[in-house]
């Protein structure tokens, strides 16, 4: 069985801020335009729905494993078509992401990295956080950055992802925003 997650999550700032700290990230620095990937949607979907308020027409690709989340992002696109024009998330595990369908991404936000793989994604063959990782990486376009959360469950085992992004792919520290921490692609 895929190893979906079998929760949906709604917004809590104070329990796990990224999605909110990382559309203010956007938004301070004037993004527009641009194009994102972002792992972990959430039943609330922020990040997509400030793009839209703001006006600022990133173009963002999300995923979610959680069939409750991919639920909320069905009911919230026909009740504002306009959403789907810069919104498009699909539910699917990020574990079997295949290059060949991807993009090139400005920013990726790998937020919950090393907290949802367990051996029932072995049992399928998918692939490990780096693997993920470095599939992504690999469609940042130069200068683009990937975030990552700080707060995570996850983080302390994504330590050994990002010293393997830098070592592996020349990736480099490039400073943080709140609990965000942000690895950037050479140019
Ligand atoms: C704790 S929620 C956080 C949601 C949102 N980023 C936030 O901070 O409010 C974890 C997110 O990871 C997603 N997720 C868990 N396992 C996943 C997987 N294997 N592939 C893709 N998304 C996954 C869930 O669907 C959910 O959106």
């Amino acid at each position: 069985m895929l190893n979906f997650w079998d929760a949906s999550w709604g917004l809590d700032e104070r329990q796990c801020p990224c999605d909110v700290y990382f559309a203010e990230y956007l938004e301070q620095k004037s993004v527009k335009g641009a194009s994102i990937f972002h792992f972990g949607t959430g039943s609330h979907h922020i990040l997509a729905l400030r793009n839209a308020q703001i006006g600022a027409n990133n173009a963002i690709l999300g995923i979610t494993a959680s069939p409750g989340e991919y639920e909320a992002y069905v009911k919230l696109l026909i009740e504002n078509p306009r959403l789907g024009a810069t919104y498009k998330a699909y539910f699917g595990d990020i574990y079997q992401l295949d290059p060949r369908l991807l993009p090139g991404f400005d920013y990726v936000t790998n937020f919950h990295a090393c907290e949802f793989r367990t051996e029932k994604n072995d049992a399928y063959g998918a692939l490990t956080d780096l693997e993920m990782t470095l599939v992504l990486a690999d469609k940042i376009k130069p200068g683009g950055e990937m975030h990552f959360y700080t707060g995570s469950d996850g983080y302390q085992k994504t330590l050994a992802v990002i010293d393997s992004l830098k070592a592996q792919r020349g990736f480099a520290d490039t400073g943080t925003y709140k609990t965000l921490r942000i690895l950037t692609k050479p140019r």
